[in-house]
Formats: structure tokens, C-alpha cells, sequence
């Protein structure tokens, strides 16, 4: 996926040129393009005037960034105990029949990326699912692409 530089400089030049927003720089960056494209390293490193290895390092120190290409829609399937042992596996075998993707992986028209998570804490709800920031729980596998396109 080739994302226009110019893009990216827009969202950059669209945000405080002060180091200290580093975060919400990258934040932005991530919302517009749904990762951080590795253009955007540079980009941010020479708007902030700071070293490429500290943009990198913030990048890739919360969970929150990507560095690879993520779909418009990302699907998190619990595998902490509750939901493993509630069918966590069998909602992820679902999701395979209905969209094509596993964990890890993201659709070709960028519409969806599956990711495995551990407990996220309702665990009573067990086998969760989260679409975006949705909550889903006690998901029957045989619902979960439903779900999924419901959104
Ligand atoms: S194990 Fe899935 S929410 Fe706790």
C-alpha cells in the first residue's frame, strides 16, 4: 500500500510543530491513514526537528500504533482464559468462513484487520469481541461476521 507523502505532510503540517505533541501527531497520522505509513517517521522527524529513532521509539512503544497497514475496521477477538475456554478460537474459525482473514492479517479492500487480545477485562461477557471501540459479548461464533458488518 503507497501512501501519497503529501498526504501525510498535511496532517503533519495541520498539527502544533512542538515536540511535546509527538503523540498526537502520530495519533493523527493514524487516524487519517488507519497505520503509521514508515514515510511518516521522517516527516514527523524533521517537522519536530527531533532524531528518527525517537519518533520510531514512540511508535513503537504503545500498543495503539501500527506500523503496518491496518483495514478501516479492526476486529479484536479476546483470547484470555474466560473467552479461550468459552470459544474464543471457534468465533475466530468463524470470522475466517465469513471474511477471509485471520489474526494478523487484513483484508485486501482494507475494510477489516482481525487482532487477537488478551483479557480486556469483562470477562463475564466472555467470549468477547470488540469491533472498533464496540463491545460484544457472549458472542455466538455463528453471529460474529454478522456482527462484524453490523458493526
Ligand atoms: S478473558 Fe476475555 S475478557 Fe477476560
Amino acid at each position: 500500500m503507497i501512501i501519497d507523502s503529501n498526504k501525510i505532510q498535511k496532517v503533519i503540517d495541520d498539527s502544533p510543530q512542538d515536540k511535546k505533541q509527538l503523540i498526537m501527531i502520530l495519533q493523527n497520522i493514524q487516524l487519517e491513514f488507519h497505520y503509521l505509513p514508515k514515510e511518516s517517521i521522517g516527516l514527523v522527524s524533521e517537522y519536530l526537528g527531533m532524531p528518527q529513532s525517537t519518533v520510531y521509539s514512540a511508535a513503537t512503544f504503545y500498543k495503539s500504533f501500527s506500523l503496518v497497514p491496518r483495514g478501516e475496521n479492526i476486529i479484536k477477538v479476546c483470547k484470555g482464559t474466560a473467552c479461550h475456554i468459552k470459544g474464543a478460537d471457534l468465533i475466530i474459525d468463524q470470522l475466517y468462513a465469513g471474511i477471509g482473514i485471520k489474526p494478523g492479517q487484513t483484508t485486501k479492500d482494507m475494510k477489516y484487520t482481525i487482532e487477537v487480545v488478551n483479557c480486556v477485562g469483562a470477562c463475564a461477557m466472555a467470549p468477547v469481541m470488540i469491533v472498533n471501540d464496540k463491545y460484544f459479548g457472549e458472542v455466538k461464533c455463528n453471529r460474529a461476521t454478522k456482527l462484524v458488518k453490523k458493526g
